[in-house]
């Protein structure tokens, strides 16, 4: 990636500074060791190529130079307006804000794809960014702590752009895919990174409003068909999704009819 390119793409968004890698283990990581050295709010880190990248559930997230986008910015919770709503619940705890910055990053990297390339792209609660029901981008948000006090978030964003930039062995139900596959022509990647930071700053501002949970719920995957959701406990529960909570939560039709809020844990599609 051409880093004066990258850098006058990212010129005129509020942004912290940017330190940019042509080779790198993980964004995610340097952007956590840079927050916990006190990188000012919206720090950006930008690789070329990932040589550890880091997925969700302890999974690997492969970026071969040149194959995709990989990105981790880092937000503090103060700054992030995860508390000021009127009208939506109050995001309490520290897993829900985890979970909402994880749907803003999925929201605004669906938002960008249609505006860029006029794909449509779903969210796969709460955080894969599924094109045709296969997998295109993968959001991880992890937190720095003080004790109990949640004190940084970084959050991660990887988008496969070539054919090199699906990985192996990616779950069977939700294959891989990358942008090219939808495109004539080939993918600015300087300006889709532009883009997906464009709506994810102006979404930042809006993240708890009915707005922000009305936008992500019309973006998600699988509304009305039945999954499997596998909670971090390693127990499972089978339903029909029906839509997100006012908290964000997703909920699942029970198959004896009780709706119920799931908070976190993998979903599946429910093999029949
Ligand atoms: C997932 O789908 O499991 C999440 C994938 C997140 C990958 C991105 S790439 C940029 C950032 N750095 C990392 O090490 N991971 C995230």
């Amino acid at each position: 990636m051409d880093v004066e390119k990258l850098l006058q793409a990212l010129d005129g968004l509020p942004l912290g500074p940017v330190r940019y890698f042509h080779c790198i283990g993980s964004t995610n990581e340097e952007a956590t060791h840079w927050a916990e050295a006190g990188a000012p709010d919206l720090s950006l880190v930008v690789a070329d190529e990932q040589t550890s990248g880091r997925g969700r559930m302890g999974r690997r997230w492969y970026t071969l130079a040149g194959a995709g986008l990989a990105f981790s910015l880092v937000m503090y919770p103060e700054r992030t307006h995860l508390q000021d709503s009127k009208h939506c619940p109050k995001i309490t705890s520290n897993e829900s804000s985890l979970m909402r910055l994880t749907a803003l990053g999925a929201v605004a990297t669906s938002e960008a794809l249609k505006q860029a390339y006029g794909l449509s792209a779903d969210i796969k609660w709460p955080n894969d960014v599924l094109v045709q029901r296969r997998k295109i981008a993968g959001v991880l948000a992890e937190a720095s702590w003080e004790g109990d006090t949640l004190k940084a978030v970084v959050l991660g964003i990887g988008v496969n752009i070539t054919q090199k930039s699906i990985q192996p062995g990616t779950q069977l139900d939700f294959p891989a895919t990358c942008l090219e596959v939808f495109l004539d022509k080939p993918v600015e990647r300087v300006e889709l990174i532009a883009s997906i930071l464009s709506s994810l700053l102006g979404w930042r501002n809006r993240l708890n409003t009915p707005d922000f949970i009305l936008n992500w719920q019309d973006k998600l995957a699988f509304k009305g068909e039945w999954v499997k959701v596998i909670h971090p406990d390693n127990t499972v529960q089978v339903g029909i999704i029906r839509g997100l909570s006012a908290e964000g939560f997703l909920r699942l039709q029970l198959d004896h009819g009780e709706t119920i809020n799931i908070k976190g844990g993998d979903l599946h599609l429910r093999k029949l």
